[in-house]
């Protein structure tokens, strides 16, 4: 064994990507295409979106970049475009603005939600998370922070619905002093926005229980159904000390790999303890000149945006029809890429190892790889979460058409 720390053993014994997303690297090669490749390799497991890939490309390949942005700024990101972006976050989803001092830009919301953690809870705290989850929480907040994820499992006998009573039993049994909840919305993975209602509730909850409440709202622009996006600042007057928003260009511009997070806060201690760590976390100067660019012009981004979920949108109809066709139950979305399965009828027997089996057959068989339930903490084995926008819609159904044959190979087995 080389001579390695003991957390740097550890990273080795454990490596933080699951198998689905391992084979995923492997796999991916020369795109689907109907003639030429039509038996390709399709990825229904990463949460990208590149339906609208084209016209961002177009965009930013306008933008001159200038040479300063070779040089250093501020870690937490450069100051006018943490004030654009409090314009922008402001106008398009948040539904008041913010000041550039309540921003810190890092590189990616998974980075922020990592130094978020690090500066509001200590190794061995626990943050309460409610399941149907994002599977990446576990790495974000689990591997360098060294907190404990503790699960608020919702059921899929009521569509996976969250409730205080669910969030007060778990924090009740917890096993380790709990300083933070961490909830999505739109949700990841079932693509479901939450209600002011709802929201509202959770905001009472964590208030009443004064932990810290972090809102990640990384879909917040992927809104396609009736069902308009609420953000928890349009619910409450103030954020106050203990309410925190993350999210990036990740997923509403299709930029994951541009590396762009944002944290708001009215918490002046947690942004500066965030803004501390900044620099080993920044967005490239390079990155943030041509977000700051994009941003700035109102109408283009508008457009771009409608167009995005207009795309998202017929895709989304168009998976459900495939699924619907060929008979495969799944939970409705009105928002995000993606969308739950319910193969519990192919399952073996009702078991965690029966439901990676039923993974592989479908990823063997059918070159077809979706998110196992596991992985997004289902607590019941047999979902699946299907992501529809990392690929064309007219490989998603040709994929959809190869799963559907296997399931059937499967049925009464
Ligand atoms: C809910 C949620 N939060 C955070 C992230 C991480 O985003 P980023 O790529 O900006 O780190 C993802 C990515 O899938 C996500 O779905």
């Amino acid at each position: 064994m080389p001579k390695l720390s003991d957390r740097g053993r550890r990273l080795i014994e454990s490596p933080p990507l699951p198998e689905y997303i391992r084979e995923h690297f492997q796999r991916a090669g020369e795109p689907w295409h109907r003639e030429r490749n039509p038996n390709a390799y399709v990825s229904l497991c990463i949460a990208e979106n590149k339906l609208h890939n084209d016209a961002l490309n177009a965009r930013l390949a306008e933008i001159d970049v200038p040479p300063r942005v070779l040089g250093y700024d501020a870690m937490h990101g450069n100051a006018l475009f943490r004030e654009r972006l409090a314009r922008f976050m402001g106008r398009s989803f948040l539904g008041r603005t913010f000041s550039a001092e309540q921003i810190v830009v890092l590189a990616g919301a998974g980075t922020v939600l990592e130094m978020l953690c690090y500066a509001i809870a200590s190794p061995g705290d626990g943050v309460l998370v409610p399941t149907p989850s994002y599977a990446g929480f576990w790495f974000d907040l689990e591997t360098r922070d060294e907190l404990k994820i503790v699960t608020a499992d919702c059921s899929s006998n009521d569509g996976f619905k969250l409730s205080p009573a669910i969030l007060s039993n778990t924090l009740a049994s917890a096993d380790c002093p709990v300083k933070a909840l961490l909830f999505t919305t739109p949700n990841n993975p079932l693509g479901t926005v939450y209600s002011r209602d709802e929201i509202e509730a959770i905001v009472d909850w964590a208030a009443q229980h004064d932990i810290h409440l972090i809102i990640d709202e990384i879909y917040a622009l992927s809104v396609f159904g009736t069902n308009d996006f609420i953000s928890v600042a349009q619910t409450c007057p103030a954020l106050g000390e203990s309410i925190h928003i993350v999210w990036a260009f990740s997923k509403d511009f299709g930029a994951s790999g541009l590396r762009c997070g944002v944290l708001i806060s009215e918490n002046t201690a947690v942004i500066n303890a965030v803004s501390s760590l900044a620099y080993w976390a920044a967005c490239s100067g390079h990155t943030q000149h041509l977000l700051s660019e994009l941003i700035n012009d109102d109408a283009n981004v508008a457009t771009f945006i409608n167009e995005s979920q207009a795309k998202l949108a017929a895709a989304y109809t168009r998976v459900i029809r495939a699924l619907e066709a060929n008979a495969i139950p799944y939970f409705a979305a009105d928002a995000a890429f993606f969308l739950i399965c319910d193969l519990r009828a192919y399952l073996d027997e009702a078991s965690w190892p029966a439901e990676r089996r039923l993974w592989r057959k479908i990823l063997e068989r059918a070159n077809t790889n979706l998110t196992p339930g596991e992985a997004c903490r289902i607590n019941e084995p047999g979902f699946f979460r299907l992501c529809y926008a990392a690929e064309t819609t007219d490989a998603v159904e040709a994929a959809i058409g190869r799963m559907s044959k296997v399931l059937s190979s499967l049925k009464g087995t």
